[in-house]
């Protein structure tokens, strides 16, 4: 992997730490954004980019400046980032501006959308024995309700992003570029919520960037378990 690249879109001390080192540790390179992102090289030895992901025009940038870094394109690309607007009214899910819904749906829907366009176009660039990865953290709310107000603007971004994720996937796995939505779950199936681990998503990742384990799109997993199907 010496010269493949990893750009983790969204990094904070939970997830995107893990899957950062978990990808150094198997001899990627490392780019990451998020807002707080410093535009120097991290004490780690990665790129830090900064962005705000509620500009989805901020995405293309990222992508020209990873190639001028690096001298390639991520064959490995992580969506992690994810926003949501608590409702003035905790009973009224409506009560949360159209402005706001608009916002956070381009964090959790539109920003990733381009940065897929980005990825490809970018893997077609690529030596064709190189495996190519898409991976959007996801949660439950692609299948599940979960009737807080307070989860509205986060469940309509992530069940549309499962939509085209699972599309893409669809037409790009015969290519070798798979797409997954990745859901980590406790072992009953449940939502992990704040419960999350950053170190299992790290595992999994990894995994999933090798094409490994016949995982489909829409990749639930479990602590130590890896893919879980879940009904
Ligand atoms: N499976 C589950 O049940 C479950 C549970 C909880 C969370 N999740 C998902 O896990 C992901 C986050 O996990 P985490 O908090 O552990 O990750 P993390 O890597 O610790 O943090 C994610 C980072 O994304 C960045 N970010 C947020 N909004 C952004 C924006 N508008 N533009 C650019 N960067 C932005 C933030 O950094 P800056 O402040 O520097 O921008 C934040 O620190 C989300 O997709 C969330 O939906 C899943």
């Amino acid at each position: 992997m010496a010269n493949s690249v990893v750009l983790i879109l969204g990094v904070g001390p939970r997830i995107g730490a893990s899957v950062a080192a978990k990808f150094t540790s198997n001899g990627y390179k490392i780019a990451v954004a998020s807002r707080k992102g410093s535009n120097t090289k991290t004490s780690e030895g990665y790129l830090s980019l900064k962005a705000d992901f509620a500009k989805p025009d901020s995405i293309p940038a990222l992508f020209d400046t990873v190639k001028a870094e690096f001298q390639t394109f991520p064959s490995v690309v992580i969506y992690n980032a994810a926003a949501l607007t608590g409702p003035p009214n905790k009973d009224s899910p409506f009560s949360i501006s159209a402005e706001s819904v608009a916002s956070d749906l381009n964090v959790n829907t539109i920003s990733p959308y381009v940065a897929a366009q980005q990825a490809v176009k970018g893997w077609e660039m690529l030596p064709n024995e190189i495996k190519k990865t898409f991976i959007y953290t996801g949660n439950i709310m692609n299948v599940t309700i979960v009737p807080m107000s307070l989860m509205m603007d986060l469940g309509m971004g992530k069940s549309a992003s499962a939509f085209w994720i699972g599309l893409a996937d669809m037409m790009y796995s015969t290519q070798g570029c798979r797409f997954f939505y990745a859901d980590e779950r406790h072992e009953d199936g449940k939502f992990k919520g704040m419960a999350l681990d950053g170190a299992a998503h790290g595992e999994f990742y990894a995994q999933l960037a090798n094409h490994k384990g016949n995982v489909p799109w829409h990749a639930t997993f479990v602590k130590n378990k890896g893919y879980v199907q879940f009904k």
